[in-house]
Formats: C-alpha cells, structure tokens, sequence
C-alpha cells in the first residue's frame, strides 16, 4: 500500500453507548473530505456497530485501541485480534504510550501484538514516542528508532505496507502543549531516513507516519506543513465533530 494521508481519532476511554454512536452519526453528517483516510479508534465495545455503522461508507473505518498478542486463551478481560478481525475491524492501535505506561507494555510484547495483528489481517497504528526527559537529554530520535526497531524491524518486507506509524511525544499528550510543527517534522524525516537506510527506500517511502499529541483545528494545519508528516493521531479533539472535520480538512488542504 502507498503513503496514505490519514487522520485517526483516538477517542480512548470516553463516551458512553448514546453519546459514542451520537458522534459517529455527527461525523457521518459532516463534509469529510475524500481524499483523506478517516479512522476512528473506538472502545472496544462500540466497535461492531461502528463496524455496522461505516461498512458502506468509502474512506472511513473503525480501529480498536488494543488487541491482545495470544490468538485466545485465559487472559480475562482481553480481546484478541481474531475477535477484531470476525467482526470486521480493518485497523488496531498498538503501543500507546498509556498502554505503555500504565499497563506495562514493552517493545518486545508489543511486537507479539503487531505479528498478531497482521497474521489476522488487521493494519496496526504502531505508537511511538519518548518522554520529557528523554527529549531534554536530546536522546529522542535514537529512543524512538529503538522502538521502532524493537517492535516492528522483525517483519519481512512485505509486510510493511499495511504499517502505519504513529509519532506520539509524551510530553505533548493532553497536555495542550504540541511539538512544534519542526520538531514533527525532523523526527518523523529521521524516522522516514532510518527505515529507508535499515530496510529500504520503497518502505521508508511508502509509510505512512502520522503525528499525535494536542493536535487541534487550530495548530493541525502547521503541523500537517512538514513533508513528512501524513497525518494526525487525535486524542481529545476528535470527540467533537466539528473539531475533528476541521482537522480532516486540514490535512486535505495541506
Ligand atoms: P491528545 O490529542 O488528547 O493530546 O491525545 C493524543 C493521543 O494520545 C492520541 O492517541
């Protein structure tokens, strides 16, 4: 697959049952521009009538915000990726950071989510992203590559067309403080540079690497400037329609 432009929304553990499907409809009722992949990642237990909701709908798709790394088994609590792929869900977040923090994921475990992932023919939004500290010793684009390395360097070739990377910097999640357009644009070039020098060129050119942290309607059109950045992974903003088209028609504009 080639270099999509794309903008995700991550609405994490919000909305309850009326007010989620309310805003799917509201999205719906919006303009969204099509050239632009539109993908809302959904709690889990709204994910089939989204499913249900946007099957006849072109350019727009739900994803999970997690998937376990075993097929099935006793892990109560947990949803694995064949559930998501039996009920049709195209795309699954992996290896955000709240994942990370707060639910211990590791790089190597979150390799195991990717393999599972593909094997069931779901495309990950692989999350990426260093700390505050980690920023101010200066080490972020070599932290982010060993992540990116660590979870994702293992797949053959062929796989990495159904990647998609998400370049999300602690420090900037709802936290109303964004990179600055610059400071996405170099670590996703980096990034871009060192997978096409590690793996190669027609990977590095055909990824689709998306930048999330604090993005809004009102700084996503800066952002969305740097040529290597094709797209948005939206937290809070995308849990209002309007907020969210203006995002989307950014990314159009751009
Ligand atoms: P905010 O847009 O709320 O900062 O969240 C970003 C994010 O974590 C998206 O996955």
């Amino acid at each position: 697959m080639s270099r999509r432009k794309i903008v995700a929304g991550n609405w994490k553990m919000n909305k309850n049952n009326n007010d989620a499907l309310q805003l799917i409809r509201d999205i719906l009722a919006t303009n969204l521009p099509r050239d632009i992949h539109t993908v809302l990642a959904l709690p889990s237990i709204y994910l089939k009538n989204g499913v249900d909701m946007l099957k006849h709908i072109f350019g727009i798709d739900v994803a999970a915000q997690n998937c376990h790394q075993e097929q099935s088994g006793a892990f109560t609590g947990e949803i694995s990726a064949p559930m998501l792929s039996s009920i049709s869900v195209p795309y699954v977040v992996i290896g955000h950071s709240e994942r990370r923090q707060y639910f211990y994921e590791n790089n190597e475990q979150l390799a195991q989510k990717v393999d599972a992932a593909l094997a069931n023919g779901l495309q990950p939004i692989f999350c990426c992203g260093e700390s505050l500290d980690i920023r101010k010793s200066g080490d972020h684009v070599i932290y982010v590559s060993e992540q990116i390395r660590e979870s994702l360097f293992h797949l053959s070739d062929d796989k990495w067309a159904n990647i998609i990377i998400a370049y999300e910097p602690i420090w900037a999640i709802g936290t109303g403080e964004t990179a600055s357009p610059g400071q996405a644009q170099e670590m996703h070039a980096a990034l871009r540079s060192m997978i096409g020098i590690e793996k190669s060129a027609d990977i590095a050119d055909n990824l689709s690497i998306l930048y999330g942290g604090s993005v809004k309607s009102t700084n996503a059109a800066d952002i969305f400037r740097g040529a290597d950045v094709d797209g948005a992974l939206v937290g809070g903003a995308s849990l209002d329609a309007g907020g969210f088209l203006e995002i989307v028609d950014a990314l159009a504009q751009s």
